[in-house]
Protein backbone atom coordinates (compact mmCIF):
# COMPACT_ATOMS: atom_id res chain seq x y z
CA UNK A 1 0.00 0.00 0.00
CA UNK A 2 1.28 3.00 -0.78
CA UNK A 3 1.20 6.52 1.48
CA UNK A 4 -1.57 7.93 -0.02
CA UNK A 5 -3.92 5.01 -0.18
CA UNK A 6 -2.81 4.40 3.53
CA UNK A 7 -3.21 7.91 4.55
CA UNK A 8 -6.73 7.52 2.89
CA UNK A 9 -7.65 4.36 4.72
CA UNK A 10 -5.31 4.53 8.11
CA UNK A 11 -5.77 7.83 8.32
CA UNK A 12 -5.05 7.76 12.69
CA UNK A 13 -1.66 5.55 11.89
CA UNK A 14 -0.77 6.96 8.58
CA UNK A 15 2.57 8.39 10.60
CA UNK A 16 3.30 4.94 12.67
CA UNK A 17 6.14 3.24 11.47
CA UNK A 18 7.40 -0.33 12.54
CA UNK A 19 9.80 1.19 14.86
CA UNK A 20 7.38 3.60 15.87
CA UNK A 21 10.09 6.79 15.21
CA UNK A 22 8.03 9.79 16.67
CA UNK A 23 7.17 12.31 13.60
CA UNK A 24 8.29 15.77 14.62
CA UNK A 25 7.06 18.70 12.57
CA UNK A 26 9.02 18.44 9.64
CA UNK A 27 8.18 15.18 9.12
CA UNK A 28 4.31 15.83 9.82
CA UNK A 29 4.30 18.36 7.45
CA UNK A 30 6.48 16.71 4.67
CA UNK A 31 3.10 14.20 5.18
CA UNK A 32 0.63 16.74 4.33
CA UNK A 33 0.62 17.11 8.09
CA UNK A 34 -1.11 20.34 9.46
CA UNK A 35 -3.56 20.02 5.77
CA UNK A 36 -6.70 20.76 8.05
CA UNK A 37 -5.15 23.73 9.78
CA UNK A 38 -4.47 25.44 6.69
CA UNK A 39 -7.98 24.13 5.43
CA UNK A 40 -10.03 25.67 8.28
CA UNK A 41 -8.02 28.56 10.36
CA UNK A 42 -9.45 31.60 8.76
CA UNK A 43 -11.00 30.15 5.31
CA UNK A 44 -13.73 28.05 7.22
CA UNK A 45 -16.38 29.37 10.02
CA UNK A 46 -16.07 27.84 13.43
CA UNK A 47 -20.36 27.07 12.24
CA UNK A 48 -18.67 25.46 9.24
CA UNK A 49 -16.32 23.07 11.09
CA UNK A 50 -19.01 21.86 13.31
CA UNK A 51 -21.20 21.42 10.56
CA UNK A 52 -18.68 19.18 8.78
CA UNK A 53 -17.42 17.30 12.40
CA UNK A 54 -21.41 16.79 12.26
CA UNK A 55 -21.99 15.28 9.35
CA UNK A 56 -19.23 13.12 9.53
CA UNK A 57 -20.83 10.98 12.32
CA UNK A 58 -17.46 11.03 14.27
CA UNK A 59 -19.12 9.63 17.61
CA UNK A 60 -16.01 10.13 20.94
CA UNK A 61 -13.53 7.32 21.06
CA UNK A 62 -13.07 7.20 25.07
CA UNK A 63 -15.79 4.89 25.08
CA UNK A 64 -19.05 5.99 25.66
CA UNK A 65 -19.75 7.03 21.58
CA UNK A 66 -21.37 10.74 22.67
CA UNK A 67 -21.94 12.42 18.83
CA UNK A 68 -18.68 14.85 18.92
CA UNK A 69 -20.67 17.28 16.54
CA UNK A 70 -23.54 17.17 18.73
CA UNK A 71 -21.31 17.73 21.95
CA UNK A 72 -20.07 20.56 20.60
CA UNK A 73 -22.83 22.32 19.47
CA UNK A 74 -24.17 22.60 23.34
CA UNK A 75 -20.58 24.88 23.79
CA UNK A 76 -22.39 28.53 23.95
CA UNK A 77 -20.83 30.42 20.78
CA UNK A 78 -22.51 34.26 21.43
CA UNK A 79 -21.30 33.76 24.87
CA UNK A 80 -19.86 37.72 25.05
CA UNK A 81 -19.79 36.94 28.93
CA UNK A 82 -16.38 37.63 30.86
CA UNK A 83 -13.38 34.66 30.74
CA UNK A 84 -12.18 31.67 28.28
CA UNK A 85 -13.54 28.65 26.58
CA UNK A 86 -11.89 25.69 27.12
CA UNK A 87 -10.90 22.36 25.12
CA UNK A 88 -9.35 19.48 26.86
CA UNK A 89 -8.17 16.40 25.66
CA UNK A 90 -8.78 13.30 28.13
CA UNK A 91 -5.23 11.45 27.95
CA UNK A 92 -5.47 9.48 30.80
CA UNK A 93 -6.10 6.64 29.18
CA UNK A 94 -6.66 4.05 31.89
CA UNK A 95 -8.94 1.01 31.38
CA UNK A 96 -7.60 -1.54 32.01
CA UNK A 97 -6.43 -2.76 28.85
CA UNK A 98 -6.47 0.07 26.89
CA UNK A 99 -3.32 1.34 24.93
CA UNK A 100 -4.95 2.79 21.80
CA UNK A 101 -4.26 7.01 22.58
CA UNK A 102 -0.80 6.08 24.06
CA UNK A 103 0.39 4.33 20.15
CA UNK A 104 -1.28 7.80 18.55
CA UNK A 105 0.48 10.37 21.67
CA UNK A 106 3.99 8.59 20.79
CA UNK A 107 4.12 8.72 17.14
CA UNK A 108 2.55 11.51 16.17
CA UNK A 109 1.51 14.07 18.82
CA UNK A 110 1.37 16.66 15.69
CA UNK A 111 -1.63 14.60 14.48
CA UNK A 112 -3.29 15.21 18.52
CA UNK A 113 -2.15 18.89 17.91
CA UNK A 114 -4.04 19.89 14.74
CA UNK A 115 -7.22 17.89 15.89
CA UNK A 116 -6.96 20.44 19.29
CA UNK A 117 -6.27 23.29 17.37
CA UNK A 118 -9.25 22.89 14.99
CA UNK A 119 -11.73 21.81 17.83
CA UNK A 120 -11.25 24.60 19.89
CA UNK A 121 -11.31 27.23 16.79
CA UNK A 122 -14.58 25.50 16.13
CA UNK A 123 -16.17 25.91 19.50
CA UNK A 124 -14.52 29.30 20.00
CA UNK A 125 -11.81 27.83 23.07
CA UNK A 126 -8.81 30.29 23.50
CA UNK A 127 -7.26 27.50 26.04
CA UNK A 128 -6.35 24.30 25.51
CA UNK A 129 -5.32 21.48 28.03
CA UNK A 130 -3.99 18.11 27.79
CA UNK A 131 -4.90 15.81 30.88
CA UNK A 132 -2.15 13.34 30.12
CA UNK A 133 -1.76 10.12 32.45
CA UNK A 134 0.99 10.18 34.66
CA UNK A 135 3.26 7.22 33.44
CA UNK A 136 3.34 8.57 30.01
CA UNK A 137 6.51 10.23 30.32
CA UNK A 138 7.49 9.55 26.14
CA UNK A 139 4.28 11.06 25.07
CA UNK A 140 4.65 14.08 27.27
CA UNK A 141 7.63 14.75 26.37
CA UNK A 142 7.11 14.19 22.86
CA UNK A 143 3.48 16.65 23.41
CA UNK A 144 5.83 19.33 25.05
CA UNK A 145 8.74 19.66 22.26
CA UNK A 146 5.98 19.64 19.26
CA UNK A 147 3.77 22.29 21.25
CA UNK A 148 6.86 24.38 21.57
CA UNK A 149 7.25 24.09 17.76
CA UNK A 150 4.18 25.03 16.92
CA UNK A 151 4.06 28.24 18.65
CA UNK A 152 7.61 28.24 16.94
CA UNK A 153 5.65 28.34 13.36
CA UNK A 154 2.45 30.59 14.42
CA UNK A 155 0.45 27.14 14.96
CA UNK A 156 -0.65 28.20 18.59
CA UNK A 157 -0.27 31.75 20.19
CA UNK A 158 -1.74 34.82 19.17
CA UNK A 159 -3.09 35.20 15.51
CA UNK A 160 -2.67 31.92 14.44
CA UNK A 161 -2.13 31.49 10.43
CA UNK A 162 -3.50 35.70 10.54
CA UNK A 163 -6.63 34.89 11.19
CA UNK A 164 -6.78 36.81 14.06
CA UNK A 165 -7.85 33.59 15.93
CA UNK A 166 -5.71 33.03 19.31
CA UNK A 167 -4.63 29.84 21.18
CA UNK A 168 -2.70 28.76 24.29
CA UNK A 169 -1.94 24.87 24.68
CA UNK A 170 -0.99 23.00 27.30
CA UNK A 171 -0.05 20.00 29.29
CA UNK A 172 -1.17 18.47 32.57
CA UNK A 173 0.05 15.96 34.07
CA UNK A 174 -2.17 13.89 36.27
CA UNK A 175 -1.54 12.93 39.83
CA UNK A 176 -1.91 9.03 38.84
CA UNK A 177 -5.81 7.78 39.62
CA UNK A 178 -8.08 5.96 37.03
CA UNK A 179 -11.23 8.60 38.27
CA UNK A 180 -9.35 11.65 36.68
CA UNK A 181 -10.39 10.14 33.40
CA UNK A 182 -13.54 10.83 34.10
CA UNK A 183 -14.68 14.23 32.68
CA UNK A 184 -16.06 15.81 35.68
CA UNK A 185 -13.40 14.52 37.66
CA UNK A 186 -11.02 15.63 35.32
CA UNK A 187 -12.16 19.12 35.66
CA UNK A 188 -11.87 19.24 39.58
CA UNK A 189 -8.36 17.82 39.59
CA UNK A 190 -7.12 19.99 37.05
CA UNK A 191 -8.76 23.19 39.47
CA UNK A 192 -6.53 21.74 41.81
CA UNK A 193 -9.36 19.56 43.98
CA UNK A 194 -9.22 16.37 44.85
CA UNK A 195 -10.96 14.70 41.54
CA UNK A 196 -14.39 13.77 42.62
CA UNK A 197 -16.65 13.60 39.82
CA UNK A 198 -19.67 16.51 39.33
CA UNK A 199 -23.09 15.85 38.86
CA UNK A 200 -24.18 16.04 35.91
CA UNK A 201 -26.71 18.07 34.28
CA UNK A 202 -25.01 21.26 34.15
CA UNK A 203 -22.47 19.42 31.60
CA UNK A 204 -19.14 20.61 31.41
CA UNK A 205 -20.21 22.07 27.58
CA UNK A 206 -22.25 24.59 29.55
CA UNK A 207 -20.36 25.03 32.70
CA UNK A 208 -17.06 22.58 32.96
CA UNK A 209 -13.30 24.32 33.88
CA UNK A 210 -13.64 27.31 35.93
CA UNK A 211 -16.92 26.77 35.23
CA UNK A 212 -16.57 27.93 32.01
CA UNK A 213 -17.57 25.95 28.56
CA UNK A 214 -15.70 23.32 28.36
CA UNK A 215 -15.37 20.34 25.76
CA UNK A 216 -13.82 16.87 26.77
CA UNK A 217 -12.59 15.01 23.96
CA UNK A 218 -10.50 11.55 24.17
CA UNK A 219 -7.41 11.73 21.82
CA UNK A 220 -8.64 9.17 19.65
CA UNK A 221 -11.52 11.44 18.68
CA UNK A 222 -9.26 14.55 18.30
CA UNK A 223 -7.19 12.73 16.05
CA UNK A 224 -9.66 12.06 13.99
CA UNK A 225 -10.26 16.04 13.50
CA UNK A 226 -7.92 17.39 10.79
CA UNK A 227 -8.37 14.11 8.20
CA UNK A 228 -12.66 14.77 8.48
CA UNK A 229 -11.72 18.98 8.02
CA UNK A 230 -9.39 18.16 5.08
CA UNK A 231 -10.93 15.05 3.10
CA UNK A 232 -14.72 16.06 4.14
CA UNK A 233 -17.64 14.10 5.97
CA UNK A 234 -18.54 12.16 3.11
CA UNK A 235 -15.15 10.34 2.99
CA UNK A 236 -15.20 9.68 6.56
CA UNK A 237 -18.66 8.17 6.34
CA UNK A 238 -17.74 5.70 3.13
CA UNK A 239 -14.24 4.31 5.55
CA UNK A 240 -16.97 2.58 8.38
CA UNK A 241 -18.12 -0.82 7.37
CA UNK A 242 -21.35 -0.67 9.33
CA UNK A 243 -23.66 2.43 10.51
CA UNK A 244 -20.65 3.69 12.43
CA UNK A 245 -18.20 6.08 10.84
CA UNK A 246 -14.43 6.31 10.49
CA UNK A 247 -11.86 4.00 11.58
CA UNK A 248 -10.99 2.32 14.59
CA UNK A 249 -8.14 1.99 16.61
CA UNK A 250 -8.54 -1.45 17.84
CA UNK A 251 -6.49 -3.77 20.57
CA UNK A 252 -6.14 -7.57 21.97
CA UNK A 253 -4.05 -8.13 24.80
CA UNK A 254 -4.40 -11.77 26.88
CA UNK A 255 -2.91 -15.19 25.54
CA UNK A 256 -3.20 -14.85 21.78
CA UNK A 257 -0.18 -14.93 19.33
CA UNK A 258 0.25 -11.33 18.66
CA UNK A 259 -1.36 -8.85 21.23
CA UNK A 260 -1.27 -5.56 19.79
CA UNK A 261 -3.44 -2.26 18.19
CA UNK A 262 -4.60 -1.74 14.79
CA UNK A 263 -6.36 0.84 13.25
CA UNK A 264 -9.35 -0.81 10.93
CA UNK A 265 -12.07 0.36 9.30
CA UNK A 266 -15.05 0.55 11.98
CA UNK A 267 -17.36 -1.90 12.20
CA UNK A 268 -14.40 -5.11 11.37
CA UNK A 269 -15.88 -8.43 12.74
CA UNK A 270 -14.10 -9.39 16.05
CA UNK A 271 -12.95 -12.89 14.95
CA UNK A 272 -10.82 -10.88 12.21
CA UNK A 273 -9.59 -8.54 14.89
CA UNK A 274 -8.20 -11.37 17.17
CA UNK A 275 -7.46 -13.84 14.22
CA UNK A 276 -6.42 -11.82 11.46
CA UNK A 277 -4.57 -9.12 13.66
CA UNK A 278 -3.55 -11.23 16.58
CA UNK A 279 -3.23 -14.43 15.27
CA UNK A 280 -5.22 -16.77 17.02
CA UNK A 281 -5.33 -18.34 20.57
CA UNK A 282 -1.65 -18.96 21.91
CA UNK A 283 -0.72 -22.31 21.00
CA UNK A 284 -2.25 -24.61 24.04
CA UNK A 285 -5.02 -22.43 25.08
CA UNK A 286 -8.26 -22.18 23.62
CA UNK A 287 -10.65 -18.69 23.65
CA UNK A 288 -13.31 -18.52 26.15
CA UNK A 289 -14.44 -14.76 26.41
CA UNK A 290 -13.11 -11.50 25.71
CA UNK A 291 -14.37 -8.12 27.43
CA UNK A 292 -14.58 -5.77 23.98
CA UNK A 293 -13.62 -2.65 24.92
CA UNK A 294 -11.62 -2.65 28.39
CA UNK A 295 -12.57 -3.73 31.73
CA UNK A 296 -15.30 -2.20 32.81
CA UNK A 297 -17.54 -4.07 29.43
CA UNK A 298 -19.33 -6.83 29.43
CA UNK A 299 -18.29 -10.35 28.45
CA UNK A 300 -18.98 -11.80 24.41
CA UNK A 301 -18.25 -15.42 24.13
CA UNK A 302 -17.93 -17.29 21.04
CA UNK A 303 -21.26 -16.90 19.87
CA UNK A 304 -20.15 -13.11 19.08
CA UNK A 305 -17.38 -13.78 17.49
CA UNK A 306 -18.86 -12.69 14.11
CA UNK A 307 -20.74 -10.00 15.17
CA UNK A 308 -19.29 -5.97 13.86
CA UNK A 309 -16.82 -4.02 16.38
CA UNK A 310 -19.39 -1.15 16.56
CA UNK A 311 -21.21 0.71 18.93
CA UNK A 312 -24.76 -0.74 18.46
CA UNK A 313 -24.04 -3.79 17.79
CA UNK A 314 -21.86 -4.51 20.81
CA UNK A 315 -24.53 -3.04 22.22
CA UNK A 316 -27.15 -5.11 21.52
CA UNK A 317 -25.36 -8.08 22.12
CA UNK A 318 -25.24 -7.16 25.79
CA UNK A 319 -22.12 -5.26 25.86
CA UNK A 320 -20.53 -2.05 25.00
CA UNK A 321 -17.76 -1.03 22.41
CA UNK A 322 -16.02 0.98 25.31
CA UNK A 323 -12.35 1.77 24.09
CA UNK A 324 -12.38 -1.13 21.67
CA UNK A 325 -9.18 -2.69 23.17
CA UNK A 326 -10.02 -6.46 24.17
CA UNK A 327 -8.59 -8.50 27.31
CA UNK A 328 -9.27 -12.40 26.10
CA UNK A 329 -10.13 -14.58 28.51
CA UNK A 330 -8.68 -18.00 27.73
CA UNK A 331 -9.52 -21.48 29.30
CA UNK A 332 -6.26 -21.76 31.70
CA UNK A 333 -7.36 -18.69 33.04
CA UNK A 334 -9.69 -18.78 36.38
CA UNK A 335 -12.54 -16.53 35.51
CA UNK A 336 -13.22 -15.73 39.53
CA UNK A 337 -9.31 -14.40 39.60
CA UNK A 338 -10.21 -12.50 36.31
CA UNK A 339 -13.30 -10.77 37.28
CA UNK A 340 -12.00 -10.35 41.21
CA UNK A 341 -9.05 -8.56 39.85
CA UNK A 342 -10.57 -6.36 38.13
CA UNK A 343 -13.19 -5.31 40.93
CA UNK A 344 -10.55 -5.10 43.46
CA UNK A 345 -8.46 -2.45 40.13
CA UNK A 346 -12.24 -0.43 40.34
CA UNK A 347 -12.69 -0.92 44.11
CA UNK A 348 -9.27 0.58 44.66
CA UNK A 349 -9.26 3.41 41.81
CA UNK A 350 -13.11 4.61 43.73
CA UNK A 351 -12.91 8.09 44.87
CA UNK A 352 -15.15 7.12 48.20
CA UNK A 353 -17.51 10.09 47.33
CA UNK A 354 -20.67 7.98 46.89
CA UNK A 355 -21.73 4.75 49.46
CA UNK A 356 -22.53 2.03 46.77
CA UNK A 357 -19.37 2.67 45.36
CA UNK A 358 -17.29 3.48 48.58
CA UNK A 359 -17.75 0.12 50.20
CA UNK A 360 -20.03 -1.80 47.37
CA UNK A 361 -16.79 -2.44 45.24
CA UNK A 362 -14.67 -3.49 48.27
CA UNK A 363 -17.34 -5.82 49.84
CA UNK A 364 -17.91 -7.37 46.12
CA UNK A 365 -13.96 -8.06 45.74
CA UNK A 366 -13.55 -9.52 49.47
CA UNK A 367 -16.15 -11.87 48.51
CA UNK A 368 -14.32 -13.00 44.87
CA UNK A 369 -11.44 -13.04 46.54
CA UNK A 370 -12.97 -15.71 49.12
CA UNK A 371 -14.51 -17.54 46.85
CA UNK A 372 -11.27 -17.42 44.78
CA UNK A 373 -9.24 -19.12 47.72
CA UNK A 374 -11.99 -21.70 47.95
CA UNK A 375 -13.27 -20.00 50.96
CA UNK A 376 -16.87 -19.41 49.21
CA UNK A 377 -20.22 -20.61 51.03
CA UNK A 378 -23.54 -21.13 49.81
CA UNK A 379 -25.65 -18.08 48.72
CA UNK A 380 -22.52 -15.88 47.70
CA UNK A 381 -23.34 -15.94 44.11
CA UNK A 382 -27.11 -14.56 45.11
CA UNK A 383 -25.87 -12.23 47.13
CA UNK A 384 -23.39 -10.98 44.11
CA UNK A 385 -25.97 -10.78 41.99
CA UNK A 386 -27.76 -8.73 44.41
CA UNK A 387 -24.69 -6.16 44.33
CA UNK A 388 -24.68 -6.23 40.70
CA UNK A 389 -28.43 -5.02 40.25
CA UNK A 390 -27.72 -2.38 43.11
CA UNK A 391 -24.38 -1.24 42.39
CA UNK A 392 -24.86 -1.72 38.56
CA UNK A 393 -27.84 0.00 38.03
CA UNK A 394 -26.62 3.50 37.03
CA UNK A 395 -28.42 6.05 39.09
CA UNK A 396 -27.95 4.47 42.11
CA UNK A 397 -24.05 5.75 42.17
CA UNK A 398 -22.66 9.12 41.56
CA UNK A 399 -20.93 8.31 38.84
CA UNK A 400 -20.16 5.37 36.06
CA UNK A 401 -17.49 3.99 37.99
CA UNK A 402 -19.49 1.50 39.86
CA UNK A 403 -21.96 0.94 37.00
CA UNK A 404 -18.71 0.11 34.94
CA UNK A 405 -17.12 -2.14 37.57
CA UNK A 406 -20.20 -4.43 37.85
CA UNK A 407 -20.01 -5.47 33.83
CA UNK A 408 -17.72 -8.11 34.10
CA UNK A 409 -18.81 -9.21 37.35
CA UNK A 410 -22.67 -9.60 35.95
CA UNK A 411 -21.84 -11.40 32.62
CA UNK A 412 -19.29 -13.43 34.19
CA UNK A 413 -21.79 -14.57 36.51
CA UNK A 414 -23.94 -15.29 33.08
CA UNK A 415 -21.64 -17.09 31.02
CA UNK A 416 -19.29 -18.52 33.58
CA UNK A 417 -21.43 -19.47 36.21
CA UNK A 418 -20.42 -22.96 36.43
CA UNK A 419 -16.84 -21.56 37.33
CA UNK A 420 -17.87 -19.97 40.21
CA UNK A 421 -20.28 -22.65 41.37
CA UNK A 422 -16.99 -25.00 41.40
CA UNK A 423 -15.18 -23.25 43.31
CA UNK A 424 -17.90 -23.31 46.09
CA UNK A 425 -18.69 -26.69 45.75
CA UNK A 426 -14.77 -27.53 45.46
CA UNK A 427 -13.52 -25.45 48.11
CA UNK A 428 -10.82 -24.52 46.02
CA UNK A 429 -9.63 -22.93 42.48
CA UNK A 430 -10.23 -25.73 40.08
CA UNK A 431 -7.71 -24.01 37.71
CA UNK A 432 -5.16 -23.34 40.66
CA UNK A 433 -5.80 -27.44 41.62
CA UNK A 434 -5.49 -27.87 37.84
CA UNK A 435 -2.03 -26.06 37.36
CA UNK A 436 -0.62 -27.17 40.80
CA UNK A 437 -1.32 -30.52 39.16
CA UNK A 438 0.23 -29.92 35.53
P1 LIG B 1 -21.23 9.53 29.38
O1 LIG B 1 -22.09 8.75 28.43
O2 LIG B 1 -21.85 10.04 30.63
O3 LIG B 1 -20.66 10.82 28.63
C1 LIG B 1 -19.94 10.76 27.44
C2 LIG B 1 -19.79 12.17 26.91
O4 LIG B 1 -21.01 12.60 26.36
C3 LIG B 1 -19.41 13.20 27.97
O5 LIG B 1 -18.52 14.12 27.42
C4 LIG B 1 -20.72 13.88 28.31
O6 LIG B 1 -20.54 15.22 28.70
C5 LIG B 1 -21.47 13.77 27.02
N1 LIG B 1 -22.91 13.65 27.25
C6 LIG B 1 -23.58 12.50 27.62
N2 LIG B 1 -24.88 12.77 27.76
C7 LIG B 1 -25.05 14.09 27.48
C8 LIG B 1 -26.18 14.94 27.45
N3 LIG B 1 -27.40 14.51 27.75
N4 LIG B 1 -25.99 16.23 27.14
C9 LIG B 1 -24.76 16.67 26.83
N5 LIG B 1 -23.65 15.92 26.83
C10 LIG B 1 -23.79 14.63 27.15
O7 LIG B 1 -19.97 8.63 29.68
P2 LIG B 1 -18.72 8.92 30.62
O8 LIG B 1 -19.05 8.61 32.03
O9 LIG B 1 -18.11 10.25 30.32
O10 LIG B 1 -17.70 7.84 30.08
C11 LIG B 1 -17.90 6.47 30.32
C12 LIG B 1 -17.08 5.69 29.33
O11 LIG B 1 -15.71 5.98 29.48
C13 LIG B 1 -17.24 4.21 29.49
O12 LIG B 1 -17.73 3.75 28.26
C14 LIG B 1 -15.83 3.67 29.74
O13 LIG B 1 -15.61 2.53 28.94
C15 LIG B 1 -14.97 4.79 29.27
N6 LIG B 1 -13.72 4.90 30.01
C16 LIG B 1 -12.59 5.05 29.26
C17 LIG B 1 -11.37 5.18 29.85
C18 LIG B 1 -10.15 5.32 29.00
O14 LIG B 1 -9.04 5.17 29.54
N7 LIG B 1 -10.28 5.58 27.72
C19 LIG B 1 -11.24 5.19 31.31
C20 LIG B 1 -12.47 5.06 31.98
C21 LIG B 1 -13.67 4.92 31.36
Amino acid sequence: MNALDRALTHPLTRNVTPERRPFDLAAYEAGGGYGGLHTAIGKLTPAECLQIVKDSNLRGRGGAGFPTGLKWSFVPMEDGGPGHKYLICNADEMEPGTFKDRLLLECDPHQLIEGMILAAYTIGADVAYVFIRAEYLLAERLLREAIRDCYGKGYLGRNILGSGYNLDMHVHSSAGRYICGEETALISSLEGKRANPRAKPPFPQVSGLWGRPTIVNNVETLCNVPHIIERGAQWFNDLGLTEDAGTKMYGVSGRVKNPGCWELPIGTPIREILEGCAGGMEDGYAFRGLLPGGGSTDFLVAEHLDLAMDYGTIGKAGSRMGTGTMIVLDDRTCPVAFVQNLVAFFARESCGFCTPCREGLPWSAQLLAELEAGRGQAGDLDTLAMHVDFIGTPGNTHCALAPGAMEPLASGLKYFREDFQRHIDGRACPYCEREAAA
